[in-house]
């Protein structure tokens, strides 16, 4: 997978689809060849090299024209020696300077990947799953490393790669850039695709053209943010859901990021990923060292749809983590958009039992449960029970609903306090804040200050406390403010830029300590939604709250965009109530249930108050999505009509099982045509020779015929579309 020539100093990075080649340039420093679709290994790739004569610009040595970095393709390039571009480090020295000269000096490839300190990351199961290749870089002058890390995830077709900076010199050195990929392009012919939003429509995919000068992606909240994700691709013009090259790259991290690419004056585009440089500075004190985050590249050309099923694969087997990322997650209902804050333990009981009658087998408890919490105005940070709501306890509460034969879950926002609490009241210098300066409010509460250990390890014994007295199977983390005045009380003066980052490893740290503890809790993360929907989170929760925009219609784009990347094992997805608290649209339960089957799937709404005939049908659909999640959960996800392309009217997507043996496709109409055309849907993924059965028609098809002619929807008998936010989903069996 990883092979060096050490003849030519060139390392050939090999998945089995895709090739990264480098070399170290004549100036010892790293240079880069190529990356793309997998090409044979050579005895020398020198030939790609991009050293040109080019007027009107800056050389290294003097009298040779024809070396200067403007123009060489780099690995992990600094500024200010004749690069003009975008550096991936910058290091402030004690002098005021920022030149360094990071020059090779040695590296190793050992088999299997090793654990990022303190950070999220992909992981592997056994050493034969991917080679690292790791190469010290150094600055004698400064006495600092840079250690380069690459693993080789042959079979998922996946490289990963990160940074690490040792400071051994005596001096004290600032990063106040220490981004964890650069990678240098031939050209600059593509699109760059990102996945953009805000609250309640998050995850929006977004194309455009590359074009000279800088293009980027930031978050500047302290969490990855619903607005913007960290991810962007790069895409070929042609390159279409099914066909063509495509370049991902993913970053494993919540806080703040930049995803950039620069086109520069030669029509050559250069992709950098990392930590937000914005707002960033890292002290490395002497004896010090610092870890980048990871970024997960993967080369696909076979469409956007090829991407995606690397990612999915990869973040679903070697990215989440603990019992659940293999198993099928059980059906959910949640109290939250039934009640909000107004309930009791008579209310929640019969909630329950309802439930429990339809097959639903967990039950959770969303905000509200604790300290004096009528609304959002007070009691985060207290973890104490609300007597007066629920006078058992949690813990007599969920052995209530234990008895009646469910699985407990409970809602927490750990990283937060109200301005109306015991917690706040008694560490009003908890919170991020900067003494003298006004603090802003969001949802009246405060972010806690978790770049300090005695706060975070607070928390931990509130939590393990209430996880440990109670029957507790699944753990709601939610997280509904960013940060302002980012700066914490704690730290001097020349670490406060540290805070943002130091924040994150404070929530790592925390998830870790909770996962490791309570290994059999199902954790679901959140973030009003899917504000911090990104690859760090799903190292610790296999799933995540989508979005707290439940309406089915909306929920077309936010699913299909998040399933660029992220697998539906991982996309929580519930049916509430009609008319829509988010858009008042009046949607059928069907449709409601046809795209949340394509999640991980749960109700959100007051059972109760549903007629027999309702709750008959929503049987029904348990039954049926039990009946799938297993091909839901690990089959393989196709997107075949995009809501985002033409006039996004119609929608469609289908889950094939590995084996090809059977499939789940769900078609979606937003508004109805007069007069419409016969509908004809393409499908994916089947397999050409083997004969299917669908249900609800009769005859068979073979696969090619309906992967090439399609499947003329307008079959099936009764069918209906004349009426607006209509679906079907049906299933496909080999005979
Ligand atoms: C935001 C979440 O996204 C909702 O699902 C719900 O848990 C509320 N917070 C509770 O305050």
């Amino acid at each position: 997978m990883i092979i060096y020539n050490a003849s030519t100093k060139e390392f050939h990075l090999q998945t089995q689809y895709s090739s990264y080649i480098f070399t170290v340039l004549k100036n010892n420093q790293l240079g880069h060849l190529y990356y793309g679709k997998k090409v044979q290994h050579r005895e020398s790739f020198q030939h790609l090299m991009t050293e040109r004569q080019r007027s009107n610009t800056s050389y290294v040595y003097e009298g040779d024209e024809r070396f200067s970095l403007e123009i060489l393709k780099q690995e992990y390039p600094s500024h200010g020696t004749t690069d003009y571009r975008e550096p991936a480090f910058q290091i402030l020295q004690e002098n005021g300077s920022r030149i360094t000269n990071f020059e090779y000096k040695s590296h190793d490839i050992y088999r299997g990947k090793k654990r990022l300190d303190g950070l999220p990351a992909t992981y592997v199961e056994s050493e034969v799953e991917a080679d690292t290749l790791e190469i010290i870089l150094y600055d004698a002058l400064i006495d600092v490393e840079m250690v380069l890390s690459y693993s080789v995830f042959e079979k998922f077709n996946a490289i990963t790669r990160a940074v690490k900076f040792r400071n051994y010199g005596k001096e004290d050195i600032n990063l106040t850039r220490a981004l964890s990929i650069n990678v240098d392009f031939f050209d600059a012919d593509f699109e760059m695709i990102h996945l953009s939003g805000a609250w309640a429509r998050e995850r929006y995919m977004k194309s455009r053209k590359l074009e000279q000068g800088i293009q980027s992606i930031t978050s500047t909240r302290g969490a990855s943010s619903p607005h913007q994700n960290p991810f962007l691709a790069l895409k070929r013009p042609t390159t279409t859901e099914n066909q063509g090259e495509v370049y991902g790259f993913s970053l494993v991290y919540s806080g703040n990021f930049l995803a950039q690419v620069e086109v520069d004056h030669y029509d050559v585009a250069r992709v950098s990923m990392g930590i937000n440089p914005f707002d960033f500075n890292w002290l490395l004190e002497s004896g010090e060292s610092f870890q980048t985050p990871e970024v997960v590249m993967v080369y696909s050309d076979d469409g956007l749809n090829g991407l995606s099923h690397t990612y999915h694969e990869l973040y679903r087997k070697r990215l989440a983590r603990g019992k659940w990322r293999d198993r099928v997650r059980p059906v959910l209902i949640n109290n939250w958009e039934g009640t909000y804050f107004d309930f009791d333990e008579e209310k929640i009981l019969d909630m329950a039992k309802e439930s429990k009658d339809i097959g639903v087998e967990l039950f959770v408890l969303d905000d509200g449960w604790f300290g004096k919490r009528d609304d959002d105005t007070s009691s985060l940070g207290d973890w104490f029970v609300d007597k007066r709501k629920l006078p058992h306890g949690i813990t007599g509460l969920a052995e209530k609903i234990k008895e009646l034969g469910l699985e407990f879950g409970l809602w927490f926002e750990p990283e937060m306090v109200s301005r109306l609490s015991q917690l706040y009241e008694a560490h009003p210098d908890w919170i991020i804040h900067v003494a003298e300066r006004n603090r802003s409010h969001g949802r009246n509460q405060y972010v806690l200050d978790f770049s300090r250990e005695e706060v975070v390890n607070h928390i931990y014994e509130m939590m393990k406390k209430i996880l440990s007295d109670a029957s507790i199977s699944y753990v709601k983390w939610d997280m509904n403010r960013y940060m302002t005045e980012i700066g914490s009380l704690k730290l001097p003066a020349n670490k406060q830029r540290e805070v943002a980052h130091r924040y994150i490893l404070g929530v790592y740290n925390l998830y870790e300590r909770l996962t490791t503890e309570f290994p059999d809790v199902l954790f679901e993360s959140c973030a009003s939604g899917g504000g911090r929907f990104d690859p760090g989170m799903l190292y610790y929760t296999p799933q995540v709250w989508t979005s707290d925009d439940t309406d089915a219609v909306e929920r077309l784009k936010i699913q299909y965009g998040t399933s660029l990347i992220y697998p539906i094992s991982s996309i929580g997805a519930h049916v509430s109530a009609v008319p829509n608290h988010q858009v008042g649209r009046l949607s059928s339960l069907d449709t409601r249930a046809n795209v949340a089957y394509f999640g991980v799937f749960g109700y959100e709404l007051d059972i109760t108050t549903l007629n027999a005939q309702e709750k008959e049908i929503v049987k029904r659909q348990i039954g049926f999505y039990k009946d799938n999640r297993n091909l839901l959960i690990n089959g393989i996800f196709y997107r075949i009509e995009s809501p985002f392309e033409n006039d996004g009217n119609v929608t469609s997507w289908m889950v094939v099982s590995k084996n090809q043996e059977e499939a789940l496709v769900g078609r979606y109409q937003v508004l109805s045509l007069a007069n419409a055309g016969l509908k004809r849907l393409l499908l994916k993924g089947l397999n050409a020779d083997f004969e299917y059965q669908i249900e609800g028609l009769d005859g068979t098809f073979y696969g090619d015929e309906l992967m090439h002619a399609g499947l003329q929807i307008d079959l099936f008998p009764g069918e209906d579309w004349s009426t607006d936010f209509s679906s079907r989903v049906f299933k496909l069996e080999r005979k």
